[in-house]
């Protein structure tokens, strides 16, 4: 096989583009297909400062590459999730640090979750939730986090490494159950439309995972191979399967499910509306918009309050309308 470019031996093969390429057109591709994706959506511009939300996992530091490639103001945060399992979360901070320190002109933020909120994760789950769910606790306070920091720093977008695969499972699931709350809101973007909002962007929601973990490959970037111990058997890897499945046999469907599907909306030929959005205010502790009445959900988990504490909060609370 040829490089289409160039006509050197190509090293990567992409069915679903009908494009072979050698490794230095790949990269000149994956960097300029981001670029593009970034403009498309018109996700941020050049003097915009980008928060990137790093994992340790190939799609979140090439992501962090590319931008800092590309000449974005690119700073990194890492959730130090206290996930001791495998080593998993020291071995990903490892890896994220070894990145920024190769990255004097970025600034890497650490996140402890533990040292600031005096459990782990595991442990929040084994406390809070007996043990269950561990994943949705876990997105519930890394969005949390993630906010925060955008939020204080400054930060236009929190940019997330999510891929096609990703998106395309998360699609499919959502149309599994017909979730049009879900459907209305899932995209490249999600705006900031309330204030202490972060607006978060997927510069990687048209790149296959195979092709990020070749850029990551072919850039010599070290990174986590392991998923999290607790994603193993989840739906969202069933989705991911099934969906390869139908790849292998019609190359491109992954990509076609998920792009036509943010066209038919864009278009109008399909509208979801979203559920009528019950009035959101500022946490009573943290002040990020929630529609919990008084304390957040991360807070109510964290903090704990007593029924007199949030019936306390609750006298001073102040709805404001969903814009
Ligand atoms: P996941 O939900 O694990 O598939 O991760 C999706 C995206 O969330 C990744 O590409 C990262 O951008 C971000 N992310 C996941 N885990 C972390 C973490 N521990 N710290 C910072 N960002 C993370
Ligand atoms: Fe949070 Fe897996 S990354 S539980
Ligand atoms: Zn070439
Ligand atoms: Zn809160």
């Amino acid at each position: 096989m040829r490089c289409r470019k160039c006509g050197k031996e190509a090293v990567m093969n992409m069915r679903q583009h009908k494009l072979a390429l050698c490794r230095d057109h790949y990269i000149e591709w994956f960097v300029e297909r981001t670029e593009k994706t970034i403009r498309l959506y018109k996700m941020f511009r050049r003097e915009d400062k980008i928060l990137v939300a790093v994992s340790g996992g190939k799609d979140s530091l090439s992501l962090w590459d590319v931008l800092l490639r590309l000449g974005y103001k690119a700073d990194g945060m890492y959730i130090n999730l206290g996930i001791e399992h495998q080593g998993y979360s020291q071995v990903s901070l490892e890896k994220v640090k070894q990145f920024a320190s190769a990255h004097p002109e970025a600034e890497l933020h650490i996140v402890d979750i533990k040292a600031l909120y005096g459990r782990s994760i595991p442990e929040f789950a084994r406390e809070s939730w007996r043990g269950q769910r561990v994943c949705a606790l876990c997105g519930l306070v890394k969005r949390h986090e993630m906010n925060r920091l955008a939020i204080e720093g400054g930060y236009y977008a929190i940019a997330t490494g999510h891929n096609l695969d990703d998106e395309a499972a998360a699609l499919l699931g959502n149309v599994l159950r017909w979730q049009t709350g879900y459907l209305a809101r899932q995209g490249p973007v999600l705006p900031s439309d309330y204030p202490g909002l972060a607006r978060k962007v997927k510069p990687f929601c048209r790149m296959y995972e195979r092709e990020t973990a070749a850029y990551a490959l072919l850039m010599g970037i070290d990174y986590i191979y392991d998923e999290c111990p607790y994603a193993v058997g989840s739906t969202s890897i069933f989705y991911k399967n099934l969906l390869n499945q139908l790849e292998r046999n019609s190359p491109g469907s992954k990509l076609s499910f998920y792009l036509s599907f943010l066209q038919a909306k864009e278009e109008g030929r399909v509208r979801f509306k979203e559920e009528e959005a019950p009035p959101l205010h500022a946490c009573q502790r943290c002040g990020q918009p929630t529609t919990a009445p008084g304390y957040c959900a991360f807070c109510r988990l964290v903090y704990k309050p007593s029924k007199e504490e949030v019936e306390a909060a609750l006298e001073g609370s102040t709805d404001v309308e969903f814009a």
